[in-house]
């Protein structure tokens, strides 16, 4: 079955159950100031789950395009990659485990017939939440009972195995279990991990995942015995159904959610290795044609040259889907994540000899010299035709031409350098900077070069002269799902508002064709990346500061209304650069001032976004707005750093 085919299978089963179906949102997180990147399903459907109507009610399904930066590294082995898409149901104060664990279990082991993805129940196994005595929530034996009618009404005994941890589970093997269960650092699932690690009003709760078992010997380098959650590569998780029905208080203790959601992740590529059977990802129908095409022009074969192929089809399909959300490769935050994709892909296709490509344009007779990453990136545009990339490919292909120009053009006398520098067998702090410097090299970059050659890098000094960029890159990495928290602080929601008040400012000052291109909110400073080619005059800032401190001292109210997208639309809301909008949408407005929820008067608005919020009630209690910085980030796109007080 062909990955595509997969996904509208899921998405049409649960459809058939009274689901509506939701676009994916972009990667970049919207109101989401912690994360650089969307990470997993529920982190844009984070206000339904704490109890806000969703407009399209209580069950929805979706396929959500993620990004986990703290991957990178792990690419190259058979099952990890950065970019994936997560199969996701959701129920938000509606069915729970009883039709959950049935459903999943239905759809994955019935016939492509009838519309499943056909694996044998024999191969899959299943893990439940073990309890957790610190914060007093209990084992899920409901679950348990559940999997073992489903298990049994198929045939197939179904032991329970208490293992609780890996150590456990290394030391106890599979004991002819087919459920086990683990504790909180393996069936517990919120966006910072475990328990203890949850801030106050975050929601989590006890996971059940299904395990696909491709029968590979078990390696004993991971542990004496196999189980569930070895790393061997035995095993493989392909979908989390999270039972989301705990928020942490301020005290540290847990009470349940004024209603109980169900969030199931599924991995996509995953789920196709697995109908497969074969524990490559890169094997499934989605990188076939790359994986031709590499082949031919760098006359080498996929299986000799796995980790080299595997880097730069992840990469480059990431750095595509990164850039058709409007990022574009910089020096921070997810530019330079960005950045570091494109670069490290660079650097595995010289690895692999690729020539640039001859096309011969026929018509016209002339021969165009074109770059083997532009050409990968251009299949992966043509295939995935359910996200319409083709419409962005102005924009992708040209800035990861440019990109790679950019590199290419220090990075022979880059590596020649650093050869040289390496003679005595060290780098040194100051030869890594130097390389970063002058050569653009990325610090992981020379990192792993030296690495590769074995040689040693001063990491203190090394970490010392880059502590700015190394921040940098920690919070791209930490900032996918596991260690970003969606702050919805006041001092967050002030600056959020802020925002918005800014965005219209500017577009009162610069021109109307001034558009938001990227925003990060702190509880410190907000963060806007726009749209504008000058650099903005000392007059133009205070013009804005002084429309946004007038609007806030006009105590304007701000509402939410939910209306049709095509109403919005019709309204000029403003919108997200590269973001698909679902049916209805969220629209926050602000002003005029004797506005109300139900008249919200658009006409006489100062400002109206597609908006998930969360908002202050009125712009007085933002506080006084002030700009920091205003500054350049790539050709034609400024940012300004504001802050209220
Ligand atoms: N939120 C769950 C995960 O990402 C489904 O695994």
């Amino acid at each position: 079955m062909r990955t595509q085919e997969l996904r509208d299978k899921f998405l049409s089963f649960y459809r058939e159950r009274n689901h509506k179906e939701i676009p994916s949102s972009s990667l970049v997180p919207e109101n989401d100031p912690t994360t650089l990147f969307t990470g997993s399903g529920m982190q844009p459907l984070l206000p339904f789950l704490l109890g806000r109507p969703h407009p399209q009610g209580k069950r929805v399904t979706d396929s959500q395009k993620c990004f986990r930066a703290e991957d990178i590294e792990e690419v190259g082995d058979n099952r990890h990659t950065t970019f994936f898409e997560m199969l996701g149901n959701w129920s938000f104060g509606d069915y729970f485990k009883q039709e959950q664990l049935p459903w999943i279990f239905e759809f994955l082991t019935k016939s492509q017939e009838e519309g499943g993805a056909n694996l044998d129940p024999h191969r899959l196994y299943v893990t439940v939440f073990a309890g957790d005595s610190m914060t007093g929530i209990p084992a899920d034996e409901e679950s348990i009972s559940i999997w073992k009618k489903l298990f049994t009404d198929k045939g197939i005994e179904a032991k329970y195995v208490a293992l609780e941890s890996n150590e456990k589970g290394n030391e106890l093997g599979m004991q002819g279990g087919r459920i086990f269960s683990y504790d909180v650092r393996k069936n517990w699932w919120s966006r910072a991990g475990v328990p203890a690690k949850m801030p106050a009003g975050e929601p989590g709760g006890p996971d059940s995942e299904v395990f696909y078992d491709f029968q590979t010997p078990h390696d004993q380098k991971f542990g004496k015995e196999c189980h569930p959650n070895c790393d061997c590569g035995r095993f493989l998780e392909i979908g989390n159904s999270v039972f989301m029905e705990y928020i942490k208080k301020e005290d540290g203790s847990f009470e349940r959610l004024a209603q109980r959601n169900v969030d199931f992740g599924g991995g996509l590529e995953r789920i196709a290795a697995a109908i497969n059977d074969d524990p490559d990802v890169f094997n499934i129908d989605i990188f076939d044609e790359v994986k031709k095409s590499l082949e031919v022009s760098t006359e080498k074969k996929y299986e000799d040259y796995k980790r080299e192929f595997r880097i730069i089809l992840d990469h480059i399909r990431a750095a595509v889907f990164i850039l058709a959300d409007g990022v574009v490769p910089s020096n921070t935050g997810r530019g330079y994540v960005l950045r570091r994709l494109i670069r490290r892909a660079v650097r595995f296709a010289d690895k692999l000899e690729a020539k640039d490509l001859r096309v011969t344009n026929v018509a016209k007779k002339f021969t165009l010299h074109r770059s083997l990453l532009t050409d990968v990136a251009e299949t992966f545009i043509k295939i995935y035709k359910n996200y319409d990339l083709v419409k962005q490919s102005n924009a992708i292909v040209p800035e990861l031409e440019k990109e790679e120009k950019k590199f290419r053009t220090t990075l022979v006398s880059g590596i020649k350098e650093f050869e040289a520098r390496a003679k005595d067998g060290k780098i040194t702090g100051q030869d890594a900077f130097d390389l970063y410097q002058s050569y653009g090299f990325p610090w992981e970059l020379t990192e792993e070069m030296a690495k590769d050659r074995g040689i040693s890098v001063d990491r203190e000094a090394f970490e010392e002269e880059f502590k700015k960029h190394r921040e940098l890159s920690r919070t791209a990495s930490a900032g996918v799902f596991k260690g970003g928290l969606a702050d919805r602080s006041a001092e967050t929601t002030r600056l959020h508002t802020a925002h918005h008040l800014l965005l219209k400012a500017l577009q009162m000052v610069l021109g109307p064709e001034v558009k938001q291109r990227g925003s990060n909110i702190t509880a410190e400073r907000l963060r806007m990346d726009f749209s504008y080619v000058n650099k903005m005059t000392e007059e133009q800032k205070k013009e804005v500061e002084r429309i946004v401190n007038e609007k806030i001292s006009e105590d304007l109210p701000v509402i939410r209304s939910e209306m049709p997208k095509e109403e919005a639309e019709k309204l000029g809301a403003e919108r997200e650069f590269g973001q698909k909008y679902p049916d209805t949408v969220s629209v926050y407005s602000i002003g005029p001032k004797d506005a109300v929820p139900d008249d919200p008067k658009f006409s006489e608005a100062f400002s109206i976004e597609f908006c998930g919020g969360p908002h202050v009630g009125r712009t007085g209690e933002i506080g006084r707005f002030e700009i920091v910085k205003e500054e350049a980030v790539a050709a034609g796109i400024r940012r300004i750093k504001a802050r209220v007080s």
